[in-house]
């Protein structure tokens, strides 16, 4: 069965594509098929994620699957969390962003600077299913006081997975796809999908 995934990014197309394939699910991204992606106008990662699965299931006539995903942050309350992306202004680089992020936490020593990657799955069969599949997944670390590391993309050079001695822009790419977020909240998602073709039909699973 096809499956519409709500980005454009081939990295994850690969990850989502190589998970949910045993399943018998073929990702295509909105992209591919023409879409534009949705306004991300929530205040939740659950809404913007499921906000833009419907957008895609709708111009598509698809099931759609989208992620929302951020770092949280727990010196600065929890920001930017939904705002990642846009943490330093619309359409800023991830150099902005991480460079507005550590002036923010200086001076914070290391033991406060705990933060997490979270992120939040949503998958509809179409674009009003009543029933939508969520699911979490979140990735402990800290915040480095100076970037390490040129893989990856976004906060990766400044974050330091727990019990890691390489910073998420120093793992391969493989090694972080094992433990990261998007891992984790995608095998929540693969373990909802099963249960829900066996007949069982919880909506929500977190790991934790
Ligand atoms: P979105 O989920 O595509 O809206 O991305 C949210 C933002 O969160 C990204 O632009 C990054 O700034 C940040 N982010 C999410 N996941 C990661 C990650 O695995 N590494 C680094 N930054 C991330």
């Amino acid at each position: 069965m096809k499956v519409v995934l709500a980005s454009g990014n081939a990295g994850k197309q690969r990850e989502f594509a190589a998970l949910l394939a045993p399943l018998g699910y073929e990702v295509v991204t909105q992209t591919s098929l023409g879409i534009e992606s949705a306004e991300e106008t929530g205040t939740t990662f659950e809404h913007n994620a499921l906000l833009k699965a419907r957008h895609a299931a709708r111009l598509s006539g698809l099931p759609a699957l989208a992620d929302d995903s951020g770092i949280e942050v727990d010196a600065l309350g929890g920001r930017p969390g939904v705002y990642s992306a846009r943490y330093a202004g619309r359409d800023a680089s991830d150099a902005a962003n991480l460079e507005l992020m550590l002036h923010e936490l200086a001076g914070v020593p290391a033991a406060r600077r705990t933060a997490r990657y979270r992120c939040v799955l949503a998958y509809v069969r179409s674009a009003d299913d009543p029933q939508p599949l969520l699911a979490a997944g979140s990735w402990e670390g800290r915040v480095l006081e100076a970037p390490q590391g040129d893989g990856g993309f976004g906060y990766d050079p400044v974050f330091l997975p727990q019990e890691s001695a390489l910073s998420a822009a120093q793992m391969t790419s493989a090694a972080k796809n094992a433990v990261s977020h998007r891992a984790r909240a995608l095998a929540a998602l693969v373990t909802l999908l099963k249960a829900r073709s066996e007949g069982v039909t919880p909506t929500r699973f977190s790991p934790g």
